[in-house]
């Protein structure tokens, strides 16, 4: 179980003094992350990715024409086989529940490697090394919504992650100004473009870094997560499209 906001000590309105809030729409603040944070910050970030369990599962679907056929040929084979009626419409159901089986296994597995590196240690990844940063979504003294940012001194991009809105407070703009943070953040320290992929299945994702100007530059089909076993059974029940997504701030 996750602490609930209103006992957590990131609640409390007192814990915003001395840290600059530094965007401000309504009552709602964008500011950078404190360490006392740590818990709420990962409850919205576990919360957001277990929404993916039943998307992958059955929406992604219709992004599968191949598996959708397989599913197809399954079905006849069960009819042709058994002759029974049924057993035939009891087969999509397996089917699902099997599709829900792996999806939730894959995504909990991605969630524990999540959990244990960056996101175990927000101030150690994202607060110290330059280039990098997390930012909270401050509304009424509780924190709403989190977004980092993770630069690449290499090729001068700066990558947007763990972008995530509590499920109750959606529709406001607050991933908006999360993501305005992530671009105010990047053109100030001269990076050239930023870069993100996300493998959300809903449009709410899509649209949102259409919104901010992001353009749609590739999509990698049958994307492989760590934890993941590549099993038979595993590749007809999980698929995963990755979605990348760049914003370009200036020529090199
Ligand atoms: C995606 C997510 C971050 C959006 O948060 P939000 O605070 O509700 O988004 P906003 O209110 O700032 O909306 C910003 C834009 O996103 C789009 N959008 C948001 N919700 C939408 C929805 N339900 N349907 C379609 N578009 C939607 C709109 O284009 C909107 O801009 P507009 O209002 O100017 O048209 C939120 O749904 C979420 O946390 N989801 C779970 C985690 C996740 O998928 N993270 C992102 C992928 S890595």
């Amino acid at each position: 179980m996750w602490p609930s906001l209103s006992g957590s000590p990131s609640s409390s309105p007192a814990s915003l003094s001395g840290v600059e809030g530094d965007f401000k729409k309504d009552n709602v603040y964008i500011r950078e992350f404190h360490p006392s944070e740590q818990e709420v910050v990962r409850r919205i970030f576990y919360e957001g990715i277990m929404e993916r369990i039943p998307n992958t599962a059955f929406r992604g679907l219709k992004h599968q024409p191949l598996i959708q056929l397989i599913y197809g040929i399954f079905t006849i084979i069960c009819f042709v086989v058994t002759k029974s009626l049924l057993l035939t419409c009891c087969l999509p159901i397996f089917l699902m529940g099997m599709r829900y089986y792996f999806s939730r296994k894959v995504i909990l597995s991605y969630l524990e490697c999540a959990l244990h590196t960056d996101m175990s240690d927000i101030e150690n990844y994202y607060m110290k090394p330059p280039g990098s940063c997390f930012w909270v979504a401050v509304l009424d003294g509780n924190v709403v919504g989190i977004v980092a940012a993770r630069g690449n001194e290499e090729d001068n991009t700066v990558e947007l992650r763990r972008m995530s809105v509590d499920s109750n407070f959606r529709g406001k703009g607050i991933a908006k100004a999360l993501g305005r943070k992530v671009l105010e953040f990047a053109m100030l320290n001269n990076y050239s473009s930023i870069i993100l992929g996300t493998t959300a299945v809903k449009v709410a994702a899509h649209k949102l870094y259409e919104s901010l100007g992001f353009k749609h530059v590739g999509i990698i089909e049958h994307y492989t997560l760590p934890g993941m076993t590549h099993s038979i059974l595993e590749r007809m029940f999980f698929q995963l499209r990755y979605h990348r997504y760049r914003l370009q701030l200036r020529e090199e």
